[in-house]
């Protein structure tokens, strides 16, 4: 048995508690009782939605209306309101890999086709422009864009997401924006929305969460906006299939979406710093280690020990009692790479970077 204190870093779950103003609403809701311990009726999730709304406006710039907004128990219930409302089975979906492992789960178990190009590594996991028409079939209805990606970290430039959007008016397709780490953006990178060019709102489905924003990975709170021609189809699939939050979450939403973001702004400092040490440090192992952009993912190349990427992270839990994500999850290319959460301290990072050197020595 490894005597070293476990270290689990193989999810994308925060270090730190939620805001303290989160706690504080959520406390008070329940401590209330009443309507806010119940089903809650209309006023508190249109409270939630309220300020979704003048969120967006502020920060990222488009103006909806209330009705749009969909409140449900994390992004992923958010992810699957979307594709349902503008999938059904045997339609075809654009979206890249390497990325989020339950983005092809969800499609899969869905019956949808994927289309899938890949971000080239020596594009830095930046879309090739070039090959992205050959990708459209006549069945072709949506493109899934995961930006800030997971798990590179690809913050796409406005010419990428241009590009996705002029394809998507050609064809007629429904963009899926899952932009859940968009207050996670590093140095002079910039997220740009699809919601934000043109006329593009009209055809993109928003996916948000506050699990990674606002380190509320447990609290379950999502939401989805959809463009006016599927309310209907998301408010049937609320009614049959989608989680919704409970009460007593929602007032802790509203305090963080309406509160000054100073917290996501020390975060993103910290991110950044744990970022700039440890993809150094593993560089400096001769495992290349991509600088990431935005979200907080560092995701290396172990190539060259020739294991697959589970049996590298299996054999280095068993070795040294730490546990990374294997590559492989995150689409059918990624055999060798492996993926760390900066979800850890400084202090904490360097032992696991000492950890995998002592691993990697005796391989
Ligand atoms: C890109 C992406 N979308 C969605 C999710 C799911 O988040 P939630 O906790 O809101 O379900 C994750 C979680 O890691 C993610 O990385």
């Amino acid at each position: 048995m490894p005597s070293k204190p476990y270290v689990k870093l193989n999810a994308g779950d925060p270090d730190v508690e939620a805001p303290k103003y989160a706690i504080e609403a959520i406390q008070e809701a329940i401590k209330k009782g009443g309507d806010w311990t119940h089903y809650g009726g209309n006023e508190i999730p249109k409270q939630f939605r309220e300020a979704v709304v003048d969120y967006y406006k502020k920060w990222i710039g488009p103006e909806y209306k209330e009705s749009q907004v969909f409140p449900v128990a994390g992004s992923s219930a958010a992810l699957y309101i979307a594709l349902s409302s503008c999938l059904k089975e045997g339609d075809e979906i654009i979206l890249w890999e390497p990325s989020y492992s339950n983005h092809y789960g969800m499609l899969r178990d869905m019956g949808i086709k994927m289309q899938i190009p890949e971000l080239p590594r020596e594009k830095k996991y930046h879309m090739d422009l070039d090959k992205l028409p050959s990708y459209v079939t006549k069945k072709t209805k949506a493109v899934l864009v995961c930006n800030p990606n997971n798990p590179t970290g690809s913050v796409y430039t406005k010419k990428e997401i241009e590009a996705v959007g002029d394809l998507a008016e050609e064809h007629d397709l429904t963009i899926l924006s899952d932009e859940i780490y968009l207050h996670y953006v590093y140095d002079n990178n910039k997220f740009v929305a699809p919601s934000t060019i043109g006329n593009l709102k009209e055809r993109t489905i928003n996916i948000m969460s506050f699990s990674k924003t606002f380190s509320m990975t447990g609290w379950r709170l999502g939401y989805v906006i959809v463009p006016d021609r599927f309310i209907a189809k998301a408010q049937s699939m609320m009614r049959v299939a989608a989680p919704r939050p409970a009460t007593f979450v929602y007032p802790a939403g509203v305090a963080c979406l309406r509160g000054d973001f100073k917290y996501v702004e020390e975060r993103r400092k910290e991110y950044s710093a744990r970022r700039d040490y440890f993809t150094k440090a593993i560089d400096d192992m001769g495992m290349p280690c991509h600088k990431f952009e935005g979200a907080f993912y560092a995701w290396f190349d172990a190539r060259k020990y020739d294991l697959k990427s589970d049996d590298f992270i299996s054999k280095l839990e068993k070795a040294e009692n730490v546990s990374l994500s294997s590559g492989s999850g995150f689409g059918t290319k990624q055999e060798g790479f492996i993926r760390v959460p900066m979800t850890a301290p400084i202090p904490v990072l360097k032992d696991v970077v000492e950890r995998v050197k002592s691993f990697t020595s005796k391989l």
